[in-house]
């Protein structure tokens, strides 16, 4: 870490009439971005951000509204001004890469609340090469002890109206497709009215939307708003106002309507805007990782990244039911075994097992209490003799905990059922939040939530537990902190191929890394090679709207420590030749390389396999077909290696002919130009093994 005081980068200007006005410049390590930070004459204090002289951010306000103290924070003087600067290089547990450069121009900016209040504030820019995180902090003070904020006032003010891809702001769920529209054309409560599979919505406004948002400019700039390390503090989402071009903070509320509850010293998330000219650089961005504080895990040889297999699709598409009423009960011990069996014979660290505890035939839709004690399997499910099984086999079953959103259920019975997996051998759970929460009147996105996802990762890690969250809120890098909360869902994932109505549109996987994947890994569960849904209820008209190839290609371009391979041994048994991939494919990576990409149309990723010589390349498209050229300049010079190429068939179209795919196998090395050419809706998937 070096730290030193770079004086000579802080500008203060005095107006001529010696009015309280200062300006505070700082730019990133390379010049590209400027933050200029301002106090205008009447108090207010700005914020104004350019990158290589094109305006990103416009001057724009920073407060707070307090409830107890009942104070405005919106009017300051400057009480000084600090500049340090950070270069240092660490080593994440695991990840996209095996060593991350954190470099970083700091200003922290000492504010003085002037209605009078005596509060102190601080706030802090990081300025980085690709972006920009600031987050509040409140020193301990005679001033200012517990206090609640009411509001948050940060504001992100555009130059013009930006294309942007955004979901509806909600405050119980991010299972939203993304819409692609200009700021102005921005309509939420629209937006959502066309999503009838969201199991619960909690809808801000018409002018609401979710961080993290995208937008692209006019000029070429592709620009993301989101937070990191969010702790102790509820999920940003934003308000538009169209006039202005300006998005406000939005702070999820409480069951009484505020927002969090803090006591000095304190601080907010960070409020991060990526920018780039180029497209690639946000998927590649560690800036939200950065921010996050190093990881608290003194021993993390346990925490291991995976493959798994499940009996959970078969239930999703009706061959199977998570309850034990009505007989099709999929958690029973002989079919549990069958996957235990698949798993072992082609190389799976782990089954995971849904529906296997007692309480399904009531968990959903009820706003019950009381609802699973995660201790207690059905009568046909023989845990038991099941671990031992799969102990014999070499594989682990992996924990199911539903907590319907029950979670002060889940809370008061978490140690008992940590310690029940413990006994089991289990070291990996899944953890789920349908339904609304309990404490009611919570959300998904609140502070008590927030603060309950960070219990879970924290106990977890006493018992060596690595978890995979589905319905928590939006993971912001926390995975450097607590490397043992490896994936979550957190977004519109695989499950929804078999919602009836909007299911997941061709360019959705083309925009998650742009999007929800800033904030760390997801779960999405890729890897389906049955494309119409009716293998088991002929009514169905549900549909996987890619083609075979782009799953197998999802391994590489959706990261994940965590991967399933979704779908169901039988559906597999008839392409062994395309599982191949998903076999080999590693989970776990020394180097990341995002070659080409455009948001919501295509994205070409290389990674180098962790300890290995062996590189993976993922490209998909969205529903238009194109040819991505590919050269091989990462490989190692002078080398030689056998690519296995998974391609589309010639006419294969996720619409008419999804399972059409060609194998080849070439000789390759750094010279060589390779061009992919992707159907529509389709991908391509390579290994490349060093000879
Ligand atoms: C929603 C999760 O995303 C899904 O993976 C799971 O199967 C169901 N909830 C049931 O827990
Ligand atoms: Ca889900």
């Amino acid at each position: 870490m070096h730290k030193s005081l770079l004086p000579l980068l802080l500008f203060v200007f005095l107006s001529t009439q010696s009015l309280a006005q200062s300006s505070f410049r700082v730019s990133s390590p390379d010049r590209a971005i400027q933050v200029t930070v301002q106090n205008t004459p009447t108090g207010e204090v700005t914020y104004q951000i350019r990158y290589k002289g094109k305006p990103v951010i416009q001057p724009s306000s920073l407060g707070f509204m307090l409830q107890r103290p009942q104070v405005t924070l919106n009017r300051f003087t400057i009480a000084g001004a600090d500049s340090s600067r950070t270069d240092e290089t660490w080593k994440p547990v695991w990840g996209e890469v095996s060593q991350i450069r954190n470099n970083y121009q700091e200003l922290g900016v000492r504010l003085l609340d002037k209605a009078g209040s005596g509060i102190a504030m601080l706030v802090r820019f990081r300025v980085f090469n690709d972006g920009v995180g600031f987050r509040y902090e409140f020193p301990e003070q005679t001033a200012l002890t517990h206090f609640i904020v009411a509001d948050e006032r940060t504001q992100f003010a555009f130059a013009a109206d930006h294309t942007t891809f955004w979901q509806p702001g909600d405050y119980d769920s991010n299972e939203y497709l993304y819409n692609t529209t200009r700021l102005t054309e921005v309509n939420a409560i629209a937006a959502a009215a066309k999503e009838k599979d969201i199991a619960l919505q909690s809808l801000i406004g018409p002018n609401a939307v979710q961080t993290p948002l995208l937008l692209k400019t006019a000029d070429g700039l592709y620009i993301s708003l989101y937070e990191a390390a969010l702790l102790n503090y509820p999920v940003m989402h934003l308000q538009l106002d169209k006039a202005k071009l300006t998005l406000t903070s939005q702070l999820t509320p409480d069951a009484v309507g505020n927002k969090a509850y803090l006591q000095t010293p304190a601080h907010t998330p960070w409020r991060t805007i990526l920018v780039s000219d180029k497209a690639t650089d946000l998927p590649a961005s560690k800036l939200i990782l950065n921010l996050n504080a190093p990881s608290t895990i003194a021993d993390p040889s346990w925490i291991k990244p995976q493959k798994f297999v499940g009996m959970w699709w078969e239930m999703h598409v009706g061959k199977a039911t998570w309850e034990r009423a009505g007989g099709k009960h999929g958690a029973n011990t002989q079919n549990v075994k069958k996957y235990i069996d698949f798993a072992a014979k082609y190389g799976f660290d782990g089954v995971l097992v849904e529906g296997w505890n007692v309480g399904w035939e009531d968990w959903f839709g009820n706003w019950k209490e009381d609802v699973f004690d995660f201790v207690t399997p059905y009568p046909d499910y023989d845990l038991h003799s099941l671990t031992a099984y799969a102990q014999q086999k070499g594989v682990r079953l992996i924990m199911h905990h539903e907590t319907s959103g029950s979670v002060t259920n889940y809370e008061r019975r978490m140690d008992a059922a940590f310690q029940y997996m413990q006994k089991q051998g289990m070291n990996t759970v899944k953890t789920g939040y349908v339904g609304r929460i309990i404490p009611r009147g919570e959300h998904h996105d609140s502070q008590w939530m927030v603060n309950h996802y960070q219990r879970v990762a924290e106990k977890a890690a006493q018992y060596r537990i690595m978890i995979d969250s589905h319905e928590s809120a939006h993971p912001t890098g926390l995975h450097r902190t607590y490397p043992n909360w490896m994936a979550s869902e957190a977004a519109r994932g695989s499950e929804f191929n078999n919602a009836p109505t909007l299911g997941i549109t061709p360019e959705h996987t083309t925009l998650l890394p742009f999007t929800r994947m800033l904030g760390g890994p997801m779960d999405f569960t890729p890897g389906l090679f049955r494309f119409r849904l009716n293998q088991f209820d002929s009514t169905r008209t549900t549909r996987v709207r890619t083609t075979l190839a782009k799953q197998l290609a999802l391994y590489v371009t959706l990261y994940s420590p965590l991967q399933m391979a979704a779908d169901l041994p039988e559906n597999y048994e008839r392409h062994l030749d395309a599982f191949q991939f998903i076999r080999d494919v590693p989970v776990d990576w020394d180097d990341t390389k995002v070659i080409a990409a455009e948001p919501g149309d295509y994205i070409l990723t290389a990674r180098k396999g962790k300890g290995t010589a062996n590189w993976y390349v993922g490209a998909i498209t969205d529903e238009n077909s194109r040819d991505l050229p590919l050269p091989l300049d990462f490989l190692e010079p002078g080398k030689t290696y056998e690519a296995t190429i998974y391609r589309d068939g010639p006419n294969a179209d996720w619409d008419t002919n999804p399972e059409a795919y060609v194998i080849e196998k070439r000789s390759v090395t750094a010279k060589t130009k390779l061009t992919l050419r992707l159907a529509k809706g389709g991908g391509c998937a390579i290994q490349f093994i060093r000879r």
